[in-house]
Formats: structure tokens, sequence, C-alpha cells
């Protein structure tokens, strides 16, 4: 399976860092923060990668990672014109490298401890989220559940009154028809195409699965998060 490593949008969340550089090339405890999601997906046996980012430092993404043979990885590159678009509209940018098979996504602001070396592989068709316990789930796409709490009905973004403390992280496994999804999109009430949206059509399908990330999972994506997740790298000694 081939991996893409959604890198763009704006950080306004960490404005003003983000007026001098990109968000995922803050530094996370000793690396820039796009080395925690490339790391993520090669832990879990993804070695051909594809970083969207945005016009702006795309080239410093470039000279940082080059080829990517210095993290025995393959990385390629696209620019979201838009630079805000949404995640969603950030992978149509991945159609023609993904060339017809499965994906895995990263958000490129997400730190993982686990890997999901298993999940990729047993991975056949649909969609598949990765869900986390969490105190404040208002700031993610929410899991909403059926009455048995086994089956996800629908994941609903950053709502006021959350139906359950389980969020969406930011890795997906998608089939080939997460493309043809996105083009049907329409832009949420945030202007942005949603990967949510996407989400919610395989769950309409049917074909959603769900499992939980055990391991430290932090976004990277505020002032907050930023220090949790440099903290918990700072204690696992990172090389
Ligand atoms: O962290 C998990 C959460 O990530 C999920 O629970 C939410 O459902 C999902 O919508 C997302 O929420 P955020 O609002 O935190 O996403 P954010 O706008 O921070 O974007 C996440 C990453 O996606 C970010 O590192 C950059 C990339 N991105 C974002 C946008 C808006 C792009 O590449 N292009 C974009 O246009």
């Amino acid at each position: 399976m081939k991996g893409v490593i959604v890198a763009g949008g704006l950080g306004t969340r960490l404005r003003p860092l983000t007026f001098i550089t990109n968000k995922h090339l803050l530094p996370v405890y000793n690396k820039p923060m796009v080395l925690y999601p490339l790391a993520t997906l090669k832990a879990s046996g993804i070695d051909e990668i594809m970083i969207v980012c945005g016009k702006e430092h795309a080239g410093d993404f470039m000279e940082f990672l080059g080829s990517g043979k210095e993290y025995g990885v393959t990385i390629s590159y696209a620019q979201q014109d838009t630079n805000n678009g949404g995640i969603a509209d950030a992978l149509r940018y991945a159609e023609d490298f993904a060339d017809g098979g499965d994906i895995a996504v990263v958000l490129g602001d997400n730190i993982f401890e686990d890997d999901f070396c298993e999940a990729v592989a047993d991975f056949a068709r649909g969609g598949m989220v990765f869900l986390k316990e969490v105190k404040d789930p208002s700031r993610f796409g929410v899991a909403v559940f059926d009455d048995t709490g086994e089956k996800i009905v629908r994941i609903e973004e950053k709502p006021k009154e959350p139906k359950s403390n389980f969020v969406q992280t930011g890795f997906y496994l998608f089939d080939k028809r997460i493309f043809s999804v996105i083009k049907e999109l329409k832009p949420s009430h945030r202007g942005e195409l949603e990967i949510t949206d996407v989400v919610n059509k395989y769950i309409e399908w049917g074909e959603l699965a769900f499992s939980h990330v055990k391991g430290f999972w932090s976004d990277a994506g505020t002032f907050d998060t930023l220090l949790r997740a440099g903290s918990w790298a700072a204690e696992q000694k990172q090389p």
C-alpha cells in the first residue's frame, strides 16, 4: 500500500510560529514534526510516500526530505493549490500517485506511538478509521455509535455536544473509491472539503471498519498539543 501525508493548511492556530515556517517543519522535541507521520507510515510497512504540501515552504520540505533515501522511503511531492481547501481537497492531488490502489492517509500533525502494520496488511476493501477516547472530543471528528455500541452510524466533525468521547485520529485507510467520493464533496460551513464527509460516505455504504489506538496519540496543531507531543517524544528518548 502507498501512503499520503497531508501537510498543507495554514497552521493558523500556531501563529505567529507559522508565519515564518510551515507547521509540519516545527520541532516536536528533537525532530521536525513531519518525521513522526513519516515514521508511522514506515513502521506500518509503507515505504512509497507522497507529501501534499501548501505553496509556501514547499521547497523547504523537498530540501529537508529529498528523495526520502535517508529515511528508507521514496517520497513524491504534490502541491495543494488552495492551501486550506481541507484535508479531502489535499488528498485529490494523490490520485495519480495512488494509481488505482488502496491508500493509507496520515495527517501531518498527528503523532502516534502505535504502528498500523496489522491493519495495513489485512486491509481488503472499504475504509478504516482508528479511534481514541479523549476528554475534549469537540476538537475532533466524533464517532456516533448505534445502540449496541459496536457500530459507528456517523462521524460528526467538531460537534458542540459530542455524542461520545471516541474521536477519529489522523490515520485512515481507503480503497480507490475515495477519489470518486472526493469529486462529489461540497465544501462544509468552514469552506473545506472534509475528511469526515469521506468517512461518512463509507459508513453509508456499510463499508467502514474501525479499530482503537492503544498507545499515545496527539495532534500537534495547537500550542498545548505541540507541547504535549514534544513532552511525550522527550520521554521516549527519540533517536
Ligand atoms: O487530528 C485528528 C482530527 O484531524 C480529526 O479528528 C478530524 O476529524 C479532522 O477533521 C482533523 O481535524 P483538524 O481540524 O485538527 O485538522 P487540521 O485542519 O488541523 O488539519 C490536519 C492536517 O491536515 C494538518 O496537519 C494539515 C493538513 N491539511 C489541512 C487542511 C485544512 C492540509 O494538508 N490541507 C488543508 O487544506
